[in-house]
C-alpha cells in the first residue's frame, strides 16, 4: 500500500482510510436498507399493506348486537354501558364468522371482576370498589350481580340482616314464633338510618303480662301470678327476652 501512494504522509493516509470506510458504510446502507425506510410515500404504502394483512381479532360491540340483541339491550343503559362486549368475552371476530364452532369464553370466575373493582387507591373517587377478600367471599360475583347490568343489589332489609345474633338466639328459644315487631315497634326509617331512628323497647312488666299473666287470654303460654312472680322487677331482669329459658 505504502508503495502505491508514496508521496502521502502517514497521517493523511489514515484519514483517507477512514474516508474509504465511511464511504463503504454509506454504500452498504443504501444497498441493504429497503426503499420503504428511506422514502416517505413508499413507507406509508407499505405500512398500510402490513396493517391490512393482520388478522382481525375484535369485532366491536355493534357486531355482537346482530345476534345477541338481548345482552346488547340489557347492557345499553346499565352501569357497564361503556364496556365493550369483548372486554369481558375476549376477541370474538372468529365467533361472529362462525358462531357455533368458535365460542368466546364467559368470565364466570370470581377472579375476573376484581380486575376493575378491587379497591385501589389510584382509581377515581366514586368508582365502585370492593375488597374481594371481605365482600361476600366464596360465591362468584355473578350470583348476585348481573354482569350485563350490574345494579348494586338491595341490602336485605329484614331485622336479621343487621341483628343476626338476636335472630339466631330467638330461633332456638321458646319465643321462636314471636316476630321481632311484636315487642319492638319499628319505624321503616330504622332500616335506613338505624342510629338516628330507633324502635321501641318494652318498658313494663305488664307488657309481658299480656301473654303470661294469669288473666291473659293468649292460649298456650305459661302463666304466672303477676302480683307475686318476680314482684317489683321487670321481667327481663331474670328472663332474657330473646331466649327466655326456664329451668
Ligand atoms: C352471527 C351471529 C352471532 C354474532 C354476530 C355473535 N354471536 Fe355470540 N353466539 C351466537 C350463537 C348462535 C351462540 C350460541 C352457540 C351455541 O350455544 O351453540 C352464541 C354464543 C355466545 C356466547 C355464549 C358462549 C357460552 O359459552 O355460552 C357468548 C359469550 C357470545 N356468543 C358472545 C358474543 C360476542 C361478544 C359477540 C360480538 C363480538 C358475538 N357473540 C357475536 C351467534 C352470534
Ligand atoms: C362485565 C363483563 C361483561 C360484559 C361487558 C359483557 N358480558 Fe356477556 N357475560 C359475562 C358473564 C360473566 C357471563 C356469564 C353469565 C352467566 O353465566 O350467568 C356472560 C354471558 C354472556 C352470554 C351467554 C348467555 C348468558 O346470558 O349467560 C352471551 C351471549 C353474552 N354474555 C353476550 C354478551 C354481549 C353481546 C355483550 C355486549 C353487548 C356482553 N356479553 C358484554 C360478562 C360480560
Ligand atoms: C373493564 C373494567 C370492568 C370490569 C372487568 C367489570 N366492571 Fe363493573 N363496572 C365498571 C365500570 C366502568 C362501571 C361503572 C362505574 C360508574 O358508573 O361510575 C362498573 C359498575 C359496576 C357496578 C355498579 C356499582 C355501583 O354501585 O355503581 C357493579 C355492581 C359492577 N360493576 C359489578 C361488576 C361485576 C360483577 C363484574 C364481573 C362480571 C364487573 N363489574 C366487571 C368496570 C368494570
Ligand atoms: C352474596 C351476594 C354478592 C356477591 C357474591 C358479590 N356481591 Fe357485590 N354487592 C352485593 C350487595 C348486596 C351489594 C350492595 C350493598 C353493599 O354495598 O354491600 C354489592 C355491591 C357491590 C358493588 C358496589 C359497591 C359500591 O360502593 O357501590 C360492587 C362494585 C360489587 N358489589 C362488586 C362485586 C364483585 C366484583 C364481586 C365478586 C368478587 C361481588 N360484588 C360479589 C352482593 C354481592
Ligand atoms: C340496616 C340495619 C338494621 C336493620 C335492618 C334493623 N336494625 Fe335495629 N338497629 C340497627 C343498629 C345499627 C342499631 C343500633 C345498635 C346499637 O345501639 O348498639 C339498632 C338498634 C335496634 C334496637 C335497639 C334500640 C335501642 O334504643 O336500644 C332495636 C330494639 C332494634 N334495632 C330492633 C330492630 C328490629 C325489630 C328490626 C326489624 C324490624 C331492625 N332492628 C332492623 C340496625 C338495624
Ligand atoms: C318477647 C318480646 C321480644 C321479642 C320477640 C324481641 N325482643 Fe328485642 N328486646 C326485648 C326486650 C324486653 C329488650 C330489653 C329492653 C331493655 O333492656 O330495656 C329487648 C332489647 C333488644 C335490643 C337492644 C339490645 C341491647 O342490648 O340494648 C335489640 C337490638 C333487640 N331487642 C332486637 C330484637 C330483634 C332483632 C328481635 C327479633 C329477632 C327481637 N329483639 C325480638 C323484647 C323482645
Ligand atoms: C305475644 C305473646 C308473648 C309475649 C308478649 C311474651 N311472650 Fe313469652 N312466650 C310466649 C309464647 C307463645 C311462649 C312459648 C310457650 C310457652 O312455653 O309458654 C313463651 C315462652 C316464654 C317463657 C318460657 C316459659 C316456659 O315454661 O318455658 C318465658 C320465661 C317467657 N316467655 C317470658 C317472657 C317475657 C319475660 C316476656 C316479656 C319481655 C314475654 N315472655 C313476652 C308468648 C309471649
Ligand atoms: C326475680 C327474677 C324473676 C323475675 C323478675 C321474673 N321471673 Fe319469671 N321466673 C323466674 C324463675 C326463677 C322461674 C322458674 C321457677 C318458677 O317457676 O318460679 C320463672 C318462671 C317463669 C315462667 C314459666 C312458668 C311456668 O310455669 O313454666 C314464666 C312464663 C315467667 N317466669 C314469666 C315472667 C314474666 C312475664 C315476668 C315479668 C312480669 C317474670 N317472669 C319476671 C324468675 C323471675
Amino acid at each position: 500500500m505504502k508503495n502505491l501512494l508514496p508521496k502521502l504522509p502517514e497521517h493523511i493516509f489514515r484519514l483517507f482510510l477512514v474516508f474509504l470506510v465511511f464511504l463503504g458504510v454509506i454504500l452498504l446502507v443504501r444497498f441493504f436498507i429497503p426503499n420503504s425506510f428511506r422514502e416517505h410515500k413508499v413507507q406509508i404504502a407499505s405500512t398500510v399493506e402490513r396493517e391490512k394483512a393482520r388478522e382481525i381479532k375484535f369485532a366491536g360491540t355493534s357486531a355482537c348486537a346482530v345476534c345477541h340483541e338481548e345482552q346488547y339491550n340489557i347492557k345499553k343503559n346499565g352501569y357497564h354501558k361503556n364496556l365493550s362486549c369483548e372486554t369481558c368475552h375476549g376477541p370474538a371476530q372468529g365467533h361472529t364468522e362462525n358462531p357455533t364452532e368458535i365460542k368466546p369464553p364467559a368470565p364466570r370466575d370470581r377472579k375476573f371482576c376484581p380486575v376493575c373493582h378491587a379497591y385501589n387507591a389510584s382509581r377515581p373517587i366514586g368508582f365502585p370498589q370492593i375488597n374481594p377478600v371481605a365482600h361476600n367471599p366464596l360465591q362468584p360475583c355473578i350470583t348476585c350481580h348481573e354482569p350485563h347490568d350490574p345494579k348494586p343489589p338491595e341490602t336485605p332489609r329484614e331485622c336479621k340482616a343487621c341483628h343476626g345474633e338476636f335472630e339466631r338466639t330467638k330461633e332456638v328459644s321458646p319465643h321462636v314464633l314471636l316476630k321481632c315487631t311484636t315487642c319492638h315497634v319499628t319505624p321503616a326509617l330504622h332500616k335506613v338510618t338505624p342510629w338516628s331512628v330507633r324502635p321501641s323497647k318494652p318498658t313494663t312488666r305488664e307488657f309481658c303480662g299480656r301473654c303470661h299473666g294469669q288473666e291473659s287470654t293468649v292460649a298456650k303460654t305459661a302463666k304466672v301470678d303477676m302480683a307475686s312472680h318476680g314482684e317489683k322487677y321487670v321481667c327481663w331482669q331474670c328472663h332474657y327476652p330473646h331466649a327466655p329459658e326456664v329451668r
